[in-house]
């Protein structure tokens, strides 16, 4: 018989699923679809997991009507065991962490969890943690967490039912999708999904329209780049029809007020002007052309106005329907019920590497390099010397940084010296260096190479250098006590509490983004500042 590979997984952002498993799952939800529409029993029993104690468990720590809705209907079509926790009257409230309520509730037979919340990250986090209890307590299976919307983070199930919906539009056709995004960009976790989801199409465009205020972070605009979309920005609705190659397909947001601090508040009425619609807008949209919104839409400033409801232009209504059909289908390949017939790639990994970055130089042949230090060092006999630090950075940057590495490697007690130097190429860089008895171990080494990429580190022992490394950025930097995601709506931020231990990933352009929360930060960026 063979595995299949959906049973237990967590979906706690769209990248979660591979691109061949997401056009899979599409082509189900198709299939489910059309049985539910033509009342085939047969088909749609093959979807179910009729068992009454398996047991789906919603925990909605933020507002929500559709998502939650449609996730309980679509737990009771599998006549499964559905629950709720009533987050405003839980233990929760009396601090206890999220580690110990969702195991808890594990324990008492539960194997789906659907998770919102403010925090970002936590569905990632949960999935980790629950393995260990899971084994500690014997439990015959591990729970898996499916995130329903972490703050300003992502919404793949969102995700996954918007793109159902272009593909039932474009006739269940993956080549090419082009894709107006239109109004709060900048905290809609539904368009930030988009970066990575859209990928399931071969040939990406897509149009961003949005005032400045309310502009995709730029950590997003970068992904849809490196995942090959064409992307292009406009500030208003207005502007946009301007350009002459305006999209058939408008994903709508609303303005999430509830997010938005005083500043921008202030502004709202101004910046809703220029991402809603208006009817002198209509006869310059292309034919075919529909709208989508992930709702809910204001009811006193819908920037899709009302009285489109009834025209060819509404999508929306028919993709918050498949919500549930979409929602359906991945509680059906979670439980196991389908999926066996799958046999592509299982999820898509990036591809972020795992080479050495602390690399020993040959001191054989050092003796042009040791002429190099002029600027104080040569007299030092034992000690050490960590050289070409932000290289390129002006001369504070430099200063501030080497501070902060005297810091976090432990060595601002001891004697010596920071200095900046210009090279013949004009460019600053930074030497740190430290008479002393200092032994640095592998530990040591990778922190270096964590807070100080692309710099040398030379052990003078009785006026040698004895030995020399060179530091190149690290793929992943992690299990050190002094980092810190930058924010704090991420489960693994300080306030949050829950004693989760930073940990990130380098990208392809050389950030390094938070495993939880996704945020890009450069190598400076992610240390605790002290004092
Ligand atoms: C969205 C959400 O909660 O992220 N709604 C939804 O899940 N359908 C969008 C929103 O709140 O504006």
């Amino acid at each position: 018989m063979s595995v299949n590979v959906f049973r237990g997984r967590s979906l706690t952002v769209i990248e979660d699923l591979s691109i061949e498993e997401r056009r899979y799952f599409f082509k189900k939800v198709r299939q489910l679809k059309d049985a539910i529409l033509a009342n085939d029993e047969a088909t749609l029993d093959l979807f179910r997991i009729d068992d009454p104690d398996f047991g789906i468990y919603e925990v909605f720590l933020e507002d929500s009507t559709r998502t939650k809705e449609s996730f309980r209907n679509a737990a009771k079509f599998h006549h499964a065991k559905v629950s709720e926790l009533m987050c405003s009257s839980s233990s929760i409230n009396k601090g206890e962490s999220y580690a110990d309520t969702f195991n808890m509730l594990s324990g008492y037979s539960n194997t789906i969890f659907i998770v919102r919340s403010k925090v970002e990250g936590l569905c990632r986090y949960l999935d980790e943690e629950s393995a260990e209890y899971t084994r500690r307590n014997s439990l015959p299976v591990k729970p898996a967490f499916i995130n329903a919307g972490d703050g300003k983070h992502e919404h793949p199930t969102q995700e996954l039912l918007d793109e159902f919906t272009f593909l039932e539009d474009n006739g269940m056709d993956f080549s090419s999708l082009h894709l107006a995004l239109v109004g709060d960009l900048y905290h809609g976790r539904t368009v930030h999904s988009k970066a990575d989801g859209l990928k399931v199409f071969d040939h990406v465009k897509v149009d961003l329209i949005a005032p400045p205020e309310l502009a995709m972070p730029d950590s997003y605009v970068e992904k849809m780049k490196e995942n090959g979309f064409e992307v292009r920005a406009f500030s208003s609705i207005e502007e946009y029809l301007e350009c002459g190659d305006i999209a058939t397909k408008w994903y709508f947001t609303r303005p999430q007020l509830e997010r938005m601090g005083e500043r921008i508040l202030q502004k709202q009425d101004e910046l809703r002007k220029s991402i809603t619609f208006r009817r002198e807008f209509m006869d310059r949209l292309k034919e075919g052309t529909k709208f989508y919104h992930p709702l809910p839409r204001h009811k006193e400033h819908p920037t899709i106005p009302t009285f489109l409801d009834n025209t060819s232009l509404n999508a929306w209504e028919r993709q918050a329907i498949n919500g549930m059909y979409c929602r359906i289908v991945l509680l059906s390949l979670i439980a196991g019920r389908i999926g066996e017939d799958y046999d592509g790639p299982v999820r898509e990994k990036r591809n972020i590497g795992d080479e050495e970055y602390i690399v020993s130089v040959d001191l054989s042949k050092r003796s042009k390099e040791v002429k190099n230090y002029s600027e104080g060092v040569h007299p030092i006999d034992n000690g050490i010397v960590i050289d070409h630090i932000c290289k390129g950075d002006s001369p504070s940057e430099i200063r501030a940084h080497m501070r902060l590495i005297s810091s976090v490697l432990g060595i601002d007690e001891g004697r010596g010296g920071e200095w900046i130097s210009r090279g013949a190429d004009g460019q600053y860089k930074g030497i740190i260096f430290r008479p002393g008895d200092y032994e640095l171990g592998r530990k040591d080494l990778k922190r270096l190479a964590a807070i100080a990429p692309k710099c040398t580190l030379n052990i003078i022992k009785d006026g040698k250098v004895t030995e020399k490394y060179r530091t190149h950025i690290p793929p992943r930097i992690y299990n050190f006590d002094d980092l810190c995601c930058t924010n704090d709506a991420c489960i693994s931020h300080p306030s949050q509490g829950e004693g989760v231990s930073p940990s990130f990933e380098r990208t392809p352009d050389g950030h390094f983004a938070c495993v939880y929360c996704g945020k890009f930060h450069t190598y400076k960026e992610i240390w605790k500042r002290r004092g």
